[in-house]
Parts: C-alpha cells; sequence; structure tokens
C-alpha cells in the first residue's frame, strides 16, 4: 500500500542522479528510511528519490519540504543529523545547507564556472571554405529545444543529411522525441533520425550516429549561416542552413543556444 500523503508531515527529495549515486546518495537514503521505520516515522515522513537536482558539483544532495531546505555533501551520518533536526525541532541543520528560501546566495565550497561558447573563430574549414566557426553544446536538453524551435520558426530553414535530398524545415510536420536516444524528424513521407541522448560506451554503431559536436558557422563563400552536426569521431551527421544572417531561427540560436554570442562577419 503507498503512503498516505495527508499525513506526511515532512518529505525528503533525494537525489538519486548518477553525480549524486557516485558520492554515495544510496548509503544516505538507506540510513535515512532505517531510521525513520525505526523510530516509527514511517507514516509522516515521506522519501522520494529523484533525478538529478541540478547541484551534482555538491553531491550527494537532497531537498526538504516544507520550507526549502536545500542540503549538500550528505553522508550516512550527517542525514540522520539532518533528519532529527527537521522532524523534532523543525529546524535545519544551518551547516549542512546549501540553500534556504531567503538566502541571497547558495554556499557551496565547489561552485564551478558556468561553461560558456567560445567567440566564433576564422577557419579554412574543409567542407565550408572560409568561416566563422565555434561551438554549441550536444546535449539533448540542447538538442530537442533547438529542433522543437525549428521545427516553430521554419522559415528559409533547410536541413541537410547524407542520402537524403536537401528538406525544407517547412516540410517537416513533427519533432518526437520519444525513444531512448533518437530524435524522429517526421515529414509526409519521411522519418528522418538523429541520435541525441548519452548512449552506452560499449554501443559503437550508436556512438558512430549520436550528434557529439555541434558547430555554429558562418560561411564566407555563400553568406549564409549554418548548424553543422558531427559524431565524436568528427564524421559530419547532417547540417542545418539559414537563408540570411537576420533568419528569425539564426537569431534564435545566437541568443539561446549560444548565449548572445556575437557573430562580427566583418572579421572574414
Ligand atoms: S546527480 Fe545529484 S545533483 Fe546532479
Amino acid at each position: 500500500m503507498g503512503k498516505n500523503i495527508a499525513k506526511s508531515k515532512h518529505t525528503f527529495f533525494f537525489c538519486d542522479g548518477g553525480s549524486c549515486q557516485k558520492a554515495g546518495s544510496e548509503q544516505v537514503v538507506r540510513t535515512a528510511r532505517a531510521y525513520l521505520r525505526n523510530n516509527d516515522l514511517w507514516n509522516t515522513t515521506h522519501t522520494i528519490k529523484t533525478r538529478c537536482n541540478g547541484r551534482c558539483e555538491d553531491a550527494p544532495t537532497c531537498i526538504v519540504h516544507p520550507g526549502e531546505f536545500w542540503y549538500k555533501e550528505l553522508s550516512p551520518e550527517k542525514i540522520t543529523h539532518i533528519v532529527k533536526g527537521h522532524i523534532y525541532n523543525d529546524c535545519p541543520i544551518e551547516t549542512e545547507l546549501l540553500y534556504k528560501e531567503g538566502w541571497k546566495e547558495q554556499v557551496s565550497s565547489k561552485e564551478k564556472a558556468p561553461i560558456k561558447p567560445k567567440p566564433f573563430e576564422f577557419k579554412a574549414d574543409e567542407e565550408l571554405g572560409d568561416c566563422l566557426i565555434t561551438r554549441g553544446f550536444s546535449s539533448d536538453q540542447y538538442l530537442y529545444p533547438l529542433f522543437l524551435l525549428l521545427l516553430e520558426k521554419s522559415e528559409g530553414v533547410t536541413l541537410y543529411k547524407p542520402n537524403y535530398n536537401p528538406i525544407p524545415f517547412k516540410e517537416i510536420k513533427d519533432v518526437v522525441y520519444s525513444k531512448a536516444y533518437t530524435l524522429e524528424l517526421l515529414t509526409n513521407t519521411d522519418c528522418i533520425e538523429f541520435i541525441i541522448a548519452a548512449v552506452p560506451i560499449d554501443d559503437m554503431a550508436l556512438q558512430k550516429s549520436k550528434i557529439s559536436i555541434t558547430e555554429y558557422y558562418y560561411q564566407k563563400e555563400t553568406n549564409k549561416t549554418g548548424i553543422r552536426f558531427k559524431n565524436k569521431f568528427g564524421k559530419t551527421l547532417g547540417k542545418i542552413e539559414f537563408n540570411a544572417l537576420d533568419n528569425k531561427a539564426w537569431k534564435y540560436c545566437t541568443k539561446i543556444q549560444l548565449q548572445n554570442l556575437t557573430l562580427d562577419v566583418s572579421q572574414l
């Protein structure tokens, strides 16, 4: 039988993402749950495992409600102390907190600087000729939104994929990301696939098909901008081309995907 949520007074959201697991989150959860079971707190305290909380550098993490208390660098010893603090005293253990509501800043000893795309650089590229080029992000958290946006702002956008004729993005009727690794672009007659999710390291076929490099470029010869997708071995898997420098979808790319990076074509 599931928990009666109406009786639950505290909820602990334990991160069970990859970094937290590596840092020992499972032991932390087991310790907390054992304490709750043995102290007759099971029915009034809820524990939930979550995916990544977005604070991997502070792993293992958990969030406690009511309130908004974020804990960092947990261990089995610390979690018992924290559980007792919240349940018996309604009081957080301040020294272990990453953040609580009302703080202006989070407190982390392991803060990492945000990763930003590098400025566009000149390159005499084998495929594109003289161009300005930079790398964007290639995780599915960037690529899926990118393709959805292209579906919405398809004017002047063309997709190139080996073994296909150029496909105006207007012909793409839907973008579906429901399979484990594969993004599907559906036209009236075709399903064009790209592998965009993290794939198993030992599956070479998937590794070769996965987009691991995403490059944004301005090509001097054509005066066009575009996006080139490559696998991790440097093989081109596809390209998107924009018809003009002020193309709406390209502007989105520089604003969102490239975090307001400036493209100065006078450098060429
Ligand atoms: S895996 Fe736990 S915060 Fe990212």
